[in-house]
Parts: C-alpha cells; sequence; structure tokens
C-alpha cells in the first residue's frame, strides 16, 4: 500500500540520510555534477593505485590466479576513470548546462 500523505519523520529523511553519509565518511560526495565527477574520479584513481599494488603483491607471492582476478578488476576501475575523464571533458567544452540537458534526454 502506498501512503498518500507524507509523515513529518519522511519529511526529514534527506537530513537522516545527510548525517547517516557523513558519519560514513561518505561525504565526498559533491554539491553539483562537476563536483561529483571530480570526487568519484580520485575514487577511481584511489582504486587504480591500490588494485595496482595488490596486483604487484600478488606477483611477488607467485599468486597467479588472484593476480589474473585483480588485473581483470584493475582493467574495469581504469575504464572508471577514462569514463569520468570524458564526461569531466564534455562538461569543460560543453558547459554543465548542456552536458545535464544531453544526460536527461538520453
Ligand atoms: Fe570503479
Amino acid at each position: 500500500m502506498i501512503p498518500n500523505k507524507v509523515s513529518p519523520d519522511q519529511n526529514q529523511a534527506p537530513s537522516n540520510a545527510l548525517r547517516e553519509i557523513r558519519a560514513a565518511g561518505l561525504n565526498h560526495i559533491g554539491a553539483d555534477v562537476p563536483q561529483q565527477c571530480a570526487n568519484d574520479l580520485a575514487s577511481e584513481m584511489t582504486a587504480v593505485a591500490n588494485y595496482n599494488s595488490a596486483v604487484k603483491l600478488a606477483a611477488e607471492v607467485g599468486d597467479n590466479a588472484t593476480r589474473e582476478i585483480l588485473e581483470g578488476i584493475l582493467e574495469d576501475e581504469d575504464g572508471h576513470v577514462n569514463e569520468i575523464e570524458e564526461k569531466l571533458d564534455q562538461i569543460k567544452q560543453m558547459g554543465v548546462q548542456h552536458f545535464l540537458a544531453i544526460q536527461a534526454g538520453e
């Protein structure tokens, strides 16, 4: 059943959600799309660095099965970096309003 009225508690949900996000250390999301993309890019680049380190460690200990799995994940993460860099370049080239209009139309 879908309630037809929003309770006062539900009206407080966004601020509660924000408090939970901040408590979880996830407050780096960003206030607008360019900042969100920039923060995402930083996170993806951290992931790439960490997976590179993990690949190196797996190779050093001779765990080639794990190394191959990590290399696959690393390739995915590198693709994420490329996707976000492409979006940031589009925002820079066409402006955020035009970028968002295109995204909304897809
Ligand atoms: Fe990623």
